[in-house]
């Protein structure tokens, strides 16, 4: 069924547990994410970027609420990182329940004008509002108070940010980073900074970044002819501890990007005569379902569907 992302969150951040906001781009990762949500028992958030809309157009978003509404299991649909009020109201015509402006990047006043402006409009239709305060940046661990201080979410602005903007969720800069290079060997992440920020903010906040890039993974990919660098993720046990602090919404795209990706290059390396699709795309959306649920497992959302 689909919900609000307030609905599933506000009982997950209660509760002390975690759900993830996975994104999708296609059919086979809508597919892998809501069958792994309906096997376990758990709600589920499907995020969709800018650019997962400009790739996937009218047929991924119709796709997406359509499988959505009969899912078995409470699903949102979440517009990722929007980046303007048009972009949201785009959003909300076609049919998301719960949308992102990110305005992180804009100085505190503006993002808080600019948020409000969304939430008046989300609300007004019944959507929920996720906002973002602070920098998004792989931090090292001996880097000084100061500059951290800078990046990172303050967390007495969060709770003024909250007030004045009326945002249901708040995602927060506590270390993590987007993609596959989040740092040498554990990725730092301000656990301290979070408790501190949970203690002023009672609504679900989100941490994104949060993707644990297993090494396995990364093998399978280099020993299928992939490149890539020193990859690391955020360590599970991170996570947990995040989780545990009032992390409700936890974002995760580059370890499904890395299953799929991994999954097709195996299946074209082992099988150079196959050119029928659905002989490399069918393992590698296993592959994704299996990430989606060790993750599940991991936030602790199993048989958590209302
Ligand atoms: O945080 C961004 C998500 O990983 C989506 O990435 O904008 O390349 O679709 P994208
Ligand atoms: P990862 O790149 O760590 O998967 O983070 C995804 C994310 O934050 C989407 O908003
Ligand atoms: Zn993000």
């Amino acid at each position: 069924m689909l919900v609000t992302g307030l609905e599933i969150l506000k009982k997950a951040r209660a509760e002390g547990y975690g759900v993830g906001a996975f994104n999708t781009n296609n059919m086979e990762l809508t597919q892998a994410i809501l069958e792994a949500a309906e096997e376990l028992k758990s709600p589920v958030i499907l995020a969709l970027s800018e650019g997962a809309m400009k790739y996937g157009g009218r047929a991924l978003t119709r796709m997406v609420v359509a499988l959505a509404q009969e899912a078995r299991v409470p699903v949102a649909i979440h517009l990722d990182h929007g980046s303007s009020y048009e972009s949201v109201l785009k959003a909300l015509r076609e049919g998301f329940t719960s949308v992102m402006i990110d305005k992180s990047h804009e100085d505190f006043e503006t993002n808080v004008r600019e948020t409000r402006r969304v939430v008046e409009a989300a609300h007004a239709v019944g959507v929920t509002v996720e906002a973002e305060l602070g920098r998004l940046a792989g931090i090292e661990e001996h880097v000084a108070v100061d500059e951290k201080d800078a990046l990172l979410t303050n967390p007495e602005e969060a709770r003024v940010f909250m007030e004045r903007t009326g945002a249901d969720y708040l995602a927060v800069a506590i270390g993590t980073s987007h993609g596959a290079y989040k740092g040498k060997g554990r990725p730092f992440i301000d656990h301290p900074r979070l408790e501190r920020i949970a203690s002023l903010v009672p609504a679900p906040l989100v941490l994104h970044g949060a993707s644990s890039v297993p090494q396995e993974l990364i093998q399978r990919f280099r020993d299928s002819g992939g490149e890539i660098g020193e990859a690391a993720g955020i360590h599970p046990e991170d996570i947990k501890k995040a989780i545990a602090l009032g992390i409700a919404k936890i974002n995760t795209d580059t370890d499904l990007r890395l299953a799929f990706t991994a999954l097709i290059r195996e299946g074209l390396l082992k099988n150079p005569k196959e050119f029928d699709p659905r002989k490399y795309l069918g393992p590698a959306r296993e592959a994704v379902k299996e990430v989606v649920k060790s993750r599940m497992e991991l936030f602790g959302s199993v048989g958590k569907a209302l």
